[in-house]
This record gives C-alpha cells, sequence and structure tokens, in this order.
C-alpha cells in the first residue's frame, strides 16, 4: 500500500477518534467495542489504517478507555500506537485536542479516523491522502471524505460555496431546514496538515446546539485563514456508514457478512445453498467445492479445505477442517483440527484443541476435549473423550467416558492402536490401554490395561490374554488341518 503514496511527502500518522460512550447504542458496552466479524469496531479501523504503513497510529480512548485499549493492542503493536487519553468527552475537536501533546509541532500530515466508521478501505484512504498531497500541485491544509447519500439524516453537511467549493460543514443539531437538504455529507475522515490543525482548533468554539467542541469547524476556521481546503468526493457510501445505533450495527454485520460470501463463491469456488443464511468471518478460507448449508457459523482464522460438506446449524470456530470432511447437522467445533476425510456428527461438540486424525470418526452426541483421536478410529455414540489420546483404528463404544477430572486434576486418558472399548465404559484416568485390548461393556477400568487384553467388571479385573487365546485357537485348528 505504501508505495501508492509518494514516498517524498511528509511522514504519515494516524489519529483515531475512539473515546466517546455511544449514547444511542443503549449499551454499557464503549461503542467502538461492539462488534462486526467478531471483531471490535475499532480494530477494524486500526487494521484498514495500518494498511497505509503510517509512521504511528493515536488511538484517542476515554470510555472504558483500557478495555479498548487493550483490544486496539490485539490489532497493532505497542511500538507503532500511542494511546491518548481525553478526561471527557467534549466533543470530537476536544478528542483531538486530547493529543496536542504528541502532535503539535509535528511537521507531518495526519489523517484523522472515527472509531465507528469500520467499513471503510484502505485503497480508499489511499487515494484520499493521495488527494491530499496533490490538490492543486502543491496540497491541501486540509482534504476531507464526502459521499452523497439519498438520506444524509444524522450527518454533519457539506456546504458548498457559488463556486462549488467548499465552505463549511454543518451538524445535524445545527442544520437550517434549507442545509438539511443538502445530500453531501461528512464522513468524518479527514487528512491535516497537523501543525495547522492545532493552531486552528485553538480557536474552536462550543456555541453550537450540543456545547460541544466540533473538529467539523476546523475546516472552515482554516478556510477563513485562508488555507486550502479540498472535498474528496467518494463513490461508495456503505464504506463510511458510521455506527451509532443497533440496527446500523446489524445492518453493516449484514453487508460485511455478505461481502465475504460473495467472495467466497466467485473467488474460492464454494458453494452456499443459502448465501443469506451463513456467517462467514473475514478472516476464515473455505476451499472449492465445499458445500455450506444454511445457518453455518464460521467464526475466527477457520480454515476449511476443499470438496467438504457442512450442514446446517454448525458452527466451527478458530478451527482447521482438511479437505473432504463431512460434518453434519448442529455440530460446535471451537479451538480444533480435524484433517481430511473425517465424519463428524450430527450434534458433535469438539474443543479445547481437539484433534481428528485422517478417516477418524466422531459421531451423534460425542464430545472431544483436548483429545486426539486416531487415525481409523472412531467414537459413533454418545461418548465423552477428555484429555485422552487415542491410536489408530480404535473403536471406542457407546457411552464411553473418560473420568478425567477428580475434583483436583485433570487426568490423561492414554488408548492404543486397535484397541475395542466396549459400551459404557469408564475410564478412570489417569489410564493406559495398550494397543489390542478390549474392555467389556460396562466396565469400570481404575488400573492400566496390559495390551492385547480383555477386562472385565467393576472395578475391571484381567479376564485373559487375547494374543495367548488367539495363538491357542490357530495352534488347534492347525492341529486339526494335520490331522486330517
Ligand atoms: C461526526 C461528525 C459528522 C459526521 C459523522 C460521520 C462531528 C462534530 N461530527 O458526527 O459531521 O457526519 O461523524 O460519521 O465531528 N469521539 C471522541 N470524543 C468525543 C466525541 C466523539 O472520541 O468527545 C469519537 C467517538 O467515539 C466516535 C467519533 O469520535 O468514534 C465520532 O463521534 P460521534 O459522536 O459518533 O460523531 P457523529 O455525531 O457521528
Ligand atoms: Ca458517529
Amino acid at each position: 500500500m505504501d508505495q501508492i503514496i509518494s514516498k517524498e511527502q511528509k511522514p504519515l500518522d494516524v489519529l483515531v477518534l475512539a473515546a466517546g460512550l455511544g449514547t444511542r447504542m443503549r449499551s454499557d458496552l464503549a461503542k467502538v467495542l461492539h462488534q462486526i466479524d467478531g471483531r471490535p469496531l475499532v480494530n477494524h479501523v486500526c487494521r484498514t489504517a495500518t494498511a497505509l504503513a503510517p509512521r504511528k497510529i493515536y488511538v484517542v480512548i476515554g470510555h472504558q478507555g483500557e478495555d479498548v485499549k487493550q483490544a486496539v493492542l490485539e490489532e497493532i503493536d505497542e511500538e507503532h500506537s500511542e494511546f491518548v487519553w481525553q478526561k471527557k468527552q467534549l466533543g470530537t475537536g476536544d478528542a483531538v485536542n486530547a493529543a496536542r501533546e504528541f502532535l503539535e509541532n509535528e511537521d507531518s500530515t495526519l489523517l484523522v479516523l472515527s472509531g465507528d466508521v469500520p467499513m471503510i478501505r484502505a485503497e480508499t484512504l489511499a487515494a484520499l491522502v493521495q488527494q491530499h498531497y496533490n490538490h492543486r500541485g502543491r496540497g491541501a491544509t486540509c482534504t476531507i471524505l464526502s459521499v452523497k447519500l439519498d438520506d444524509p439524516t444524522g450527518y454533519g453537511r457539506i456546504v458548498r460555496d457559488d463556486g462549488g467549493l467548499f465552505d463549511r460543514i454543518v451538524e445535524q443539531k445545527d442544520a437550517s431546514e434549507e442545509i438539511k437538504k443538502t445530500k453531501e455529507i461528512n464522513s468524518g475522515i479527514y487528512c491535516f496538515n497537523t501543525k495547522k490543525l492545532f493552531a486552528a482548533l485553538s480557536n474552536v468554539q462550543n456555541n453550537n446546539s450540543q456545547g460541544e467542541y466540533y473538529l467539523t469547524d476546523v475546516p472552515a476556521l482554516l478556510r477563513n485563514m485562508g488555507e486550502d481546503i479540498s472535498l474528496y468526493q467518494h463513490s461508495d457510501a456503505r464504506e463510511v456508514s458510521g455506527i451509532n445505533n443497533r440496527v446500523e450495527l446489524a445492518d453493516l454485520e449484514r453487508i460485511f457478512s455478505r461481502r465475504t460470501i460473495s467472495r467466497m463463491m466467485l473467488d474460492y469456488g464454494v458453494t452456499f445453498i443459502d448465501p443469506k443464511h451463513a456467517y462467514i468471518s473475514e478472516q476464515a478460507s473455505i476451499g472449492r467445492d465445499t458445500v455450506i448449508y444454511p445457518n453455518v457459523s464460521i467464526e475466527g482464522e477457520s480454515i476449511i479445505g476443499d470438496g467438504c460438506t457442512i450442514r446446517a446449524g454448525v458452527r466451527i470456530s478458530n478451527s482447521r477442517v482438511g479437505h473432504g470432511v463431512t460434518i453434519l447437522d448442529n455440530c460446535v467445533i471451537t479451538d480444533s483440527e480435524i484433517s481430511n476425510s473425517c465424519t463428524v456428527g450430527p450434534f458433535a461438540h469438539l474443543r479445547g484443541r481437539a484433534k481428528m486424525e485422517e478417516k477418524s470418526k466422531v459421531g451423534n452426541f460425542v464430545e472431544l476435549k483436548k483429545t486426539i483421536l486416531g487415525r481409523e478410529s472412531k467414537a459413533n455414540h454418545l461418548t465423552y473423550l477428555g484429555d485422552a489420546t487415542v491410536g489408530e483404528k480404535t473403536n471406542i463404544g457407546a457411552g464411553t467416558i473418560t473420568c478425567n477430572y477428580d475434583g483436583k486434576n485433570k487426568n490423561a486418558t492414554e488408548i492404543g492402536n486397535n484397541v475395542k472399548i466396549g459400551s459404557d465404559t469408564m475410564l478412570i484416568a489417569p489410564l493406559k490401554v495398550g494397543d489390542g485390548a478390549v474392555t467389556a461393556a460396562g466396565s469400570v477400568v481404575t488400573r492400566d490395561v496390559p495390551a492385547d487384553s480383555l477386562v472385565a467388571g467393576v472395578p475391571a479385573q484381567i479376564k485373559k490374554n487375547l494374543r495367548a487365546e488367539a495363538e491357542k485357537e490357530e495352534n488347534k485348528s492347525s492341529e486339526a488341518n494335520r490331522e486330517q
């Protein structure tokens, strides 16, 4: 992105306004912490700003400032960020003023963004900055990103003079009926010559209907000082939609999700049976020819392979799914991994780094927590496997439970290859079950089971050695053969 903005220019800093409560959300949570696509609004803005490779991102915080700071630090590193406290929320002009000590003497360009305008794209911001530098061949002092809206209600209006040049911004609450008819609005996104911004900001008054210090007064003040103000009119209004209430939040969530789903269909070749009722995170990726049924949510950084079938009502969060996997209806899969050609569900729950190896199978009402289910192994019905490792080609019978919690500690269960765990077996961890062992139905296994042995009972006792038995059988039949 940085090559779009020519290098000879002043350094670029970004200031994100994120101190307001957002009264219209009617929420105990600061507005910028409300989420779209599972990430706080302010994080979307900061991530987009990062794409411009600015020198630093300043974030003005106030309401739940510590929480906002922690959220933002998930997105950008400490080295490239500075948090500025605005103690009282006296308006957007006052919010910018909070950063005065850091910025007023900087010979830089300042891109001001709103923490509640999350859909803005980096390409648009780059074009805005570029116009700011190129305006009339010498650059502008302030460049405002505007759009035209059929319904401009609520936004500040851009008033132009008779020559079509910028005159001033008038807030909705201060606008006359005449000005309210203006369709061109202020997106709340601007580029400034940093020094001149702070010089003009000192003259902003709060004698308006809201008694606030408006940042929107600065461009007119600069203009009256003879500075050049440029308007960058953008065509995609949705990008600059601000979120002020929950209806707008839901609208943008839907737009966001649709955008992701369209991209998955067009660029990745994913089939959606009902695209309107699927919820796919922008951060997720889904492979070719995978089919997604209605009401599926794929959240976070999930990766789904090619040729999978994901049936209705499945939620997959921060998980990895290989190729050719079938996930039947109503499964919940979080922080887990499913390898190629596995089958899951219906009604299965995988969590806490559960891992299914290739061609393994988990059936209905089975829960896997922090468990590895080996290649071609099966747990088909009504089972809980927690803190367990299961080898290859092992069958876990219906109703099996690893009793992993003794009231204090979580204990591990290790089950080998080719094991048959009989229905309704209780495996009291810590416990090892050797390769080729069998537990009879209803066993309560309290001690390690050696390889190739059959245990049964409550508590389970070793009944026989299966290998010795098998060898005996074999000898018998070969003797019989010889006698014939
Ligand atoms: C603002 C603009 C308006 C524009 C609209 C675009 C002003 C006065 N008005 O109005 O012209 O059309 O954005 O979305 O700037 N904030 C602070 N501290 C404060 C007040 C606000 O940090 O004291 C932050 C908020 O958290 C928010 C942003 O600034 O992220 C914008 O504030 P908001 O109150 O939503 O302004 P709008 O009424 O939407
Ligand atoms: Ca707003």
